[in-house]
């Protein structure tokens, strides 16, 4: 899995090097070796809170420092499957 932060001038500026080292913590509190943190120029998705991030392909916006962690439990510790049956 593949966390990407977005350092764009927008999402920068809210913290996306807070956001990245947050995600690098959790990742090695609970062990996950085969998920990675890479970043990424701006996504177009700049929203006014937070910052914009892709895991495994989705987009999550409005990641700050505080709603992080439960950002990561949702969506990297238990990723919602959105296959149609
Ligand atoms: S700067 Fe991050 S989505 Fe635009």
């Amino acid at each position: 899995m593949d966390i990407v932060v977005c350092v764009g001038a927008s999402c920068y500026s809210k913290g996306s090097c807070e956001i990245a080292r947050g995600f690098h913590k959790l990742i090695e509190k609970y062990n996950l070796d085969d998920v990675t943190v890479s970043a990424s120029f701006c996504m177009g998705h700049c929203s006014r809170q937070g910052v914009s991030v892709k895991i495994d392909g989705n987009c999550v916006d409005g990641v700050t420092a505080e709603n992080l962690e439960t950002v990561f439990a949702e969506h990297v510790l238990s990723p919602v499957s959105c296959s149609s049956h």
